[in-house]
């Protein structure tokens, strides 16, 4: 696992617990961003099987990817790495031309993993295809600060989680490869593992710590290490970052990771339109909210030299999450700057049909989000082993 903050060239999967987030939309324009910053940035498309970022590109589905590498020998990686229309931009497509090779074997994986930790530049962002198959883990766990897209709508949110709670799982199946003991204990986890009732990673530590201190402090280390970041695709109000706290406060005390949080995106059509017409969005909404988030996505990483680490001005705000939330409030008063103009009205200017529709509306809403954050914070739901 490359530990990004000591690295030249830093790795960034992409990767959600569920799919349909974002992912590749945020991808294909994040490294168009870096690109335009001056920085070296190479594109892969890893979602085998569901490759689809030269689209988001604008580029033609023609040119051989990872799919033909994987399939043809005389193909060597130098082949597949093309370059863009945008300068400082390379890119490395999926299986599009290929099919049936989404279920590597595992020395082709370790050998794309080589590659990709070979290739000269700034910045690799990695797309990946969501949820928690052990190729995707695997590909996450290159570096230690990958990138985890979620919406902030609950089941997005819960499998983010889940897939998080996964990765932390794979990195002590990595981490314990050649000790026999706690191997033989992370196999019994896993195939006595219920829906309602498996361990959290808290209680795996401690039956490690049961076998061997060593091993205990061992776990430990490897799991301080691990610096994901969040990042809110399709936002849709400031308020939706309350749910993303309850993701952080899950993973802080479940998990023992300390999660950043990279930006803030809201839902804007002109991404779908940019889709439909496959054009990159980075040429038709140069003044649309999502760009602005994503460059600003850029320069927070850009400007951190010892990415994840970042210098954070901690006397205006606590922390990543705090200043993600002020971004999101000020970005929602740029596109909406009388926000409470329609529910300050009196029955009277507006029609009083439409004023309950919006205090119900409203009413629904905190409902809504408190169950969310109680379902939230009760320990061990819904975890996907
Ligand atoms: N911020 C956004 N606002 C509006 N629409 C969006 C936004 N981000 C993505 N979309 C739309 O959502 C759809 C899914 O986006 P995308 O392909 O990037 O998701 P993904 O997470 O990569 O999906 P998959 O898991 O299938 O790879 C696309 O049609 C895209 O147009
Ligand atoms: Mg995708």
């Amino acid at each position: 696992m490359l530990i990004n903050q000591n690295a030249r060239c830093k790795i960034l999967p992409v990767a959600s617990g569920k799919g349909g987030v974002g992912k590749s939309v945020l991808v294909a324009n994040l490294g168009i961003s870096l690109a335009s910053f001056g920085q070296r940035t190479i594109l892969v498309d890893l979602d085998l099987g569901g490759s689809n970022l030269h689209t988001y590109l604008g580029l033609k589905n023609r040119n051989i990817g990872l799919g033909n590498l994987l399939t043809d020998k005389s193909i060597s990686f130098r082949d597949v790495k093309m370059r863009t229309p945008y300068p400082n931009l390379d890119f490395v497509p999926g299986d599009v031309l290929v099919t049936g090779v989404a279920n590597i074997t595992y020395s082709k994986k370790r050998s794309i993993i080589s590659n990709l930790t070979k290739l000269d530049a700034d910045y690799i962002l990695i797309d990946l295809g969501s949820g928690s198959h052990v190729s995707t883990l695997d590909f996450f766990l290159m570096s230690n600060s990958g990138i985890l897209v979620t919406t902030p709508q609950p089941p997005s949110i819960l499998n983010a989680y889940g897939f998080l709670k996964n990765v932390v799982f794979r990195l002590l199946q990595q981490t314990f490869n050649n000790h026999k003991g706690v191997t033989r204990l992370l196999g019994t986890i896993l195939r006595e593992a219920k829906p309602n009732s498996t361990p959290s990673i808290n209680q795996i530590v401690d039956a490690i710590e049961k076998i061997s201190k060593k091993a205990a402090r061992t776990a430990r280390e490897a799991i301080e290490q691990l610096r994901p970041s969040i990042i809110v695709s399709m936002g849709d109000r400031p308020e939706d970052m309350q749910i993303v706290q309850s993701l952080r406060t899950l993973i802080e005390q479940n998990l023992s990771v300390d999660p950043i949080c990279l930006g803030f995106l809201y839902y804007d059509y002109i991404v779908r339109e940019a889709v439909a017409d496959t054009v990159p969005l980075a040429l038709v909404g140069r003044d649309s909210l999502i760009l602005k988030g994503i460059d600003r996505v850029a320069q927070k990483i850009v400007h951190s030299e010892r990415f994840p680490e970042m210098p954070l001005d901690l006397e205006e705000y606590e922390d990543s999450f705090e200043l993600t939330q002020i971004e999101a409030e000020d970005d929602y008063r740029d596109v909406n700057p009388h926000p409470h103009t329609r529910a300050d009205q009196s029955p009277d200017e507006a029609s009083a049909e439409e004023f309950m529709r919006l205090i119900t509306a409203q009413k629904q809403q905190i409902n809504e989000l408190q169950g969310t954050v109680r379902m939230l914070t009760m320990q061990g739901r819904d975890e996907p082993w």
